[in-house]
């Protein structure tokens, strides 16, 4: 099984997510900069919210993104506001025609004084065990 991981991260939680997701799974976490080439059973793909929407990097990925090399998304995801940026990236992806797995993990992520400290250790350790629960063969 051919395993992605992309993130896009502003001020470094998704980052930070995205090396625990890489830690658990031995496959390297990547930036959204860098397009997925390989054929690719699952693309673990972390973004955050910015003045409630996603950043437009996360969407010029989405947009040069191959529905017939790509054939399952995963999503993770911090804010601190809004419940998850699934719902938004979920709409892009499917507009594609990519698969996108109803399993995401969210959690807060600081911004100013809102959640401070987040994503935490318990963040990570939650994110940890919901990517061993996905029970990914490779
Ligand atoms: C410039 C900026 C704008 C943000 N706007 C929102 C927002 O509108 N709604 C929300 O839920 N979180 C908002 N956040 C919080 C981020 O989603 C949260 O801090 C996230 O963990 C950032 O991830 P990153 O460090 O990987 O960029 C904002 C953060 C920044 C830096």
């Amino acid at each position: 099984m051919n395993i992605e991981i992309r993130y896009y991260s502003k001020t470094g939680h998704m980052k930070k997510m995205a090396g625990a997701v890489s830690s658990v799974l031995g496959v390297e976490a990547k930036s959204v900069e860098e397009p997925v080439v390989d054929e690719t059973d699952v693309l673990l793909l972390g973004s955050a919210v910015y003045a409630a929407g996603i950043d437009g990097k996360i969407k010029d990925f989405i947009n040069q993104l191959d529905p017939a090399k790509v054939k399952n998304v995963i999503c993770f995801s911090s804010s601190a506001i809004l419940e998850s940026s699934y719902a938004q990236v979920k709409k892009l992806l499917e507009a594609r025609g990519v698969k996108v797995d109803s399993r995401e993990f969210h959690c807060r992520g600081q911004f100013a004084l809102l959640h401070r400290g987040h994503p935490d250790a318990a963040d990570i350790e939650n994110l940890k065990g919901f990517v061993k629960g996905l029970n990914l063969k490779w």
